[in-house]
């Protein structure tokens, strides 16, 4: 299925034209290597969303060809909780369509921090806390890649940090090749294996960076440090 690509994530010439004629994609080449956090970054309407829905299936190509295992996870930019299940049953969904159980429910629940709110129904949780039942959903089976745009993006700053601690652990403890849609720099640069910056209007790659600091990282040195550490263990 994957050849040499492994479990990585690998776009070949690929073309992507829309039902209405605009072109989007000319020829993209890049390659995911497996294992790894890709922090995907460009401007608004450069194709982020769509080569994440390339990447998922969810569209065709119209050349060229994308490789990536069929055990694959999605965190869209919009939570997509049925809303007549209850955030727990919303989390056990993939299991039921025969994804393989990589977290138990409960575990995934707590890991976003929604432990007491497995029995509520998704209108009764904040935009963010439906966010995080949507990561939760993703979480729960063992996918090999797991794509996301820009899953953080509409949490406090607190959550935030919160959730990328515990996903740079997840991700030690057992690696997914991650393509991590993002626009926030700081993000990239705390999560990210490589980064990956993409501009219109081809989806042509602008620049491809890898990031060799080990992890956790912090972005602030010297008293910024300690203060920021300070906060983070007084709150
Ligand atoms: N159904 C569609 N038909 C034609 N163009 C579309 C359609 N959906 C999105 N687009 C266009 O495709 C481009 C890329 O969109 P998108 O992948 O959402 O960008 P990003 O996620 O980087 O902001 C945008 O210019 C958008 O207007
Ligand atoms: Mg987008």
């Amino acid at each position: 299925m994957l050849g040499m690509t492994g479990n990585g994530v690998r776009f070949r010439s690929l073309d992507f034209v829309w039902e209405d004629g605009t072109s989007l994609a000319r020829g993209l080449d890049l390659q995911l290597e497996a294992g790894e956090i890709t922090a995907l970054l460009g401007p608004s309407g450069c194709g982020k969303s769509t080569l994440l829905r390339l990447a998922a299936g969810l569209l065709v190509p119209t050349g060229g060809r994308i490789e990536c295992s069929t055990r694959r996870a999605f965190v869209f930019q919009k939570p997509t909780l049925l809303a007549w299940r209850t955030v727990r049953a919303n989390v056990e969904l993939p299991l039921e369509l025969g994804g393989e159980q990589g977290l138990a429910i409960d575990e995934a629940l707590e890991l976003v921090g929604l432990a007491e709110h497995g029995a509520k129904l998704p209108h009764e949780l904040s935009g963010g806390m439906q966010m995080r039942a949507s990561l939760a959903r993703a979480l729960v089976t063992s996918p090999d890649v797991l794509l996301m745009d820009e899953p953080f993006a509409a949490l406090d700053a607190l959550t935030r940090r919160r959730l990328q601690r515990r996903f740079v652990e997840l991700q030690a403890e057992a690696p997914k090749t991650v393509l991590w849609v993002t626009h926030d720099i700081d993000e990239a640069c705390l999560l990210a294996d490589r980064v990956v910056v993409l501009a219109g209007p081809d989806v042509s790659v602008v620049l491809d960076e890898r990031l060799s600091t080990p992890r956790p990282r912090s972005l602030h040195t010297g008293q910024l440090g300690g203060l920021a550490t300070r906060l983070e263990g007084a709150l």
